[in-house]
């Protein structure tokens, strides 16, 4: 049985084998899986039932055996058996893995850390392992100093929940984090974020004489810190920066603690602080999530819309306040699919979340949230206090200014009740606030923004990626020669990355391979490319083979042709010059399959 998210320590303790993963895979059906949750229908060669997360009355949710692999394609929820027990049961990833491997008889390895893990966090080169080390140092630290006990319990936190978030306390002094790691002058410290080189080459810890919050990521894995300091004193909250493993713009305080109950509650609330996160957990909302002292990200509202249908932003009621609202909002219209909803809740002056739900319990403060006005309200209200809507200027001004925002709505229903509110307020006809708005008319279905990755890679690196990981036995087939050649291409840069990830794993099936580039810089595009990869029909191996060799003859054909125009456009050319040129031809004219230069559509 899956363990119940109080029950999980706030830190996980142990390290799955990838190995493990792979092996677990390649026994589960996710047919069995996803059928124990929702009852699922044959049609033709995979599976369909309703989607069970998002509501429809006809089957768009489709399931495939040979792909191992769900994907809708209504609301664009895709995944592996793994992915589907974490976002329909809200488990943790360990959890899902261990729930997975219970139903087929496996037992996870709860080699905690893994011996290679743990020499490595040694020698200093894991980051997650130092990371991680680290946070441990810290929770122990806690237990020994009661000035920084009696803080947490001044500001109301019990041990419990300190726990459940691995809060922890870095001791006064420069070189504490010494005493854990003997190897002080190991890289992996300074990259971690935990240790400073200063001019005379000293090194030092970041961290002195502060409570430390560990930041978490789905999966479990420390990332980072924050620090507080006890009481008064400058700067209040000190942040790892930037590292390798660490992204303030696309991670969230306390989601992975927070994952089920936000399933449960259908409904994520966002809040500024650290403190208000644990705060309001201690009070019983446990749905809520930080962004980590950075304005609202596009890639933060994507994670949060594939959490809950409800997401409600808090602010303080100030200037600031709605000037921070007004940038989540903006982020949020190009991904509001409709059954979505977001709302913006502005608190009363000088209150905070952790300040507010102290003194109103649970109950106060989510009756703040049901009251908290929906998107479209704020924004329309917003833009109408902005303008002067008793003059013809005004209600002109009101149209430009929403022009922007609803130009990257897409075209669904909720876009149509906007548009004619608007009109209301600018006394015009709807249909000449779409056209003053150059809004493209209604369409039925469009994917879902939020999946699309943020930079369109080339069309032939698309076919690439698809074919791998559709077929993901075919990366051994690349020669070491070809992926060097995608490597040095800024547009195949993750194909070359893909190609090593599927070798490293062994995987065999679209969803092993999807499992395999979870933690990959490139594993948003890697999601996105397998959520359409169950599109096409399932070819079979030869063909795909065939498609992959004439991709890379496609590839070469650019390359090729690029290299003849320039070496045309030569005035004197040399010898050799002369002579590659002609080469250059014949392979071309190989590659075109008759004498001629067959000029192909270009790449
Ligand atoms: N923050 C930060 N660096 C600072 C101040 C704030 O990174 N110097 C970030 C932190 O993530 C912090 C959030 O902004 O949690 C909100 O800051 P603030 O409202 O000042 O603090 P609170 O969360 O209210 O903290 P506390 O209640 O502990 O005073
Ligand atoms: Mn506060």
């Amino acid at each position: 049985m899956a363990l119940r998210p109080a029950d999980r320590p706030g830190i996980p303790l142990f390290v799955i084998p990838r190995s493990f993963i792979q092996d677990l895979l390649s026994r589960v059906d996710i047919v069995d899986v996803v059928d124990r949750h929702v009852k699922l229908k044959r049609a033709g060669a995979n599976y369909v039932a309703c989607c069970p997360f998002h509501n429809e009355k006809t089957p768009s949710f489709t399931v495939s055996a040979t792909k191992q692999f769900y994907h809708c394609f209504g609301c664009g929820a895709h995944g592996t058996a793994v992915g589907f027990l974490m976002e329909y049961s809200g488990l943790g990833f360990v959890d899902a893995i261990k729930e997975l491997a219970q139903a087929v008889g496996m037992t996870v390895p709860e080699v905690a850390p893994e011996p290679a893990a743990q020499r490595k966090a040694e020698a200093g080169d894991d980051l997650y392992g130092v990371l991680l080390k680290a946070a441990h140092y810290y929770r122990a630290q806690l237990k020994e100093a009661p000035r920084a006990i009696d803080y947490l319990k001044r500001r109301g936190l019990s041990g419990d929940i300190a726990k459940r978030f691995g809060i922890g306390y870095a001791p006064d002094g420069w070189q504490n984090l010494q005493a854990v790691f003997p190897d002080y002058g190991a890289k992996a410290l300074a990259a971690a974020g935990l240790v400073k080189v200063n001019e005379d080459n000293r090194r030092y810890d970041i961290f002195r004489d502060r409570i430390m919050f560990p930041i978490v990521d789905v999966r479990g894995n420390v990332i980072g810190f924050g620090g507080r300091v006890l009481g008064a004193g400058e700067p209040k909250y000190l942040n790892t920066p930037e590292t390798p493993v660490f992204e303030k713009g696309r991670e969230l305080y306390g989601l992975y603690q927070a994952r089920a109950a936000i399933r449960k509650a259908g409904r994520v609330v966002v809040v500024e602080g650290y403190m208000d996160v644990v705060a309001l957990a201690q009070h019983g909302v446990e749905y809520a999530v930080a962004t980590l002292g950075t304005a609202t990200t596009a890639l933060h509202v994507s994670k949060l819309m594939r959490q809950a249908d409800e997401v409600v932003f808090c602010f303080d009621g100030d200037e600031a306040g709605v000037r921070a609202a007004w940038r989540a909002l903006e982020q949020s219209l190009p991904q509001l699919a409709d059954g979505k909803q977001v709302r913006f809740l502005f608190l009363p002056k000088g209150e905070d979340p952790d300040t507010y739900v102290r003194k109103a319990g649970a109950a106060g403060f989510e009756a703040l949230l049901i009251g908290a006005p929906t998107l479209s309200r704020f924004m329309l209200d917003e833009l109408s206090r902005r303008v002067d809507l008793s003059t013809a200027e005004g209600r002109a001004g009101l149209v430009h200014q929403a022009k922007p925002l609803l130009k990257p709505m897409p075209g669904n229903a909720l876009r149509v009740q906007i548009v004619r509110e608007l009109a209301a307020l600018a006394r015009m006809a709807p249909e000449e606030v779409e056209r003053l708005c150059e809004l493209t008319p209604m369409v039925a279905k469009r994917p879902s923004p939020a999946r699309t990755p943020r930079v369109a890679p080339a069309p032939l690196a698309t076919r690439l990626l698809r074919l791998l990981m559709a077929n993901p036995v075919l990366a051994a087939a690349i020669s070491d020669e070809q992926r060097v050649m995608l490597e040095k291409d800024n547009d195949f840069v993750s194909v070359a990355r893909l190609i090593l990830l599927l070798r490293e794993s062994g995987a065999t099936s679209l969803g092993a391979a999807f499992e395999a580039t979870r933690d990959s810089e490139h594993a948003e595009l890697y999601a996105t490319v397998a959520g359409e990869t169950l599109h096409a029909s399932g070819a079979d191996e030869a063909a795909a083979r065939a498609d992959l060799e004439s991709a890379f003859a496609r590839l070469e054909e650019g390359r090729l042709r690029s290299e003849l125009a320039h070496l045309s456009t030569r005035q004197m050319p040399t010898e050799a010059e002369r002579s590659r040129f002609q080469e250059v031809r014949r392979r071309l004219a190989e590659l075109g399959g008759g004498g001629a230069v067959n000029v192909r559509s270009q790449i």
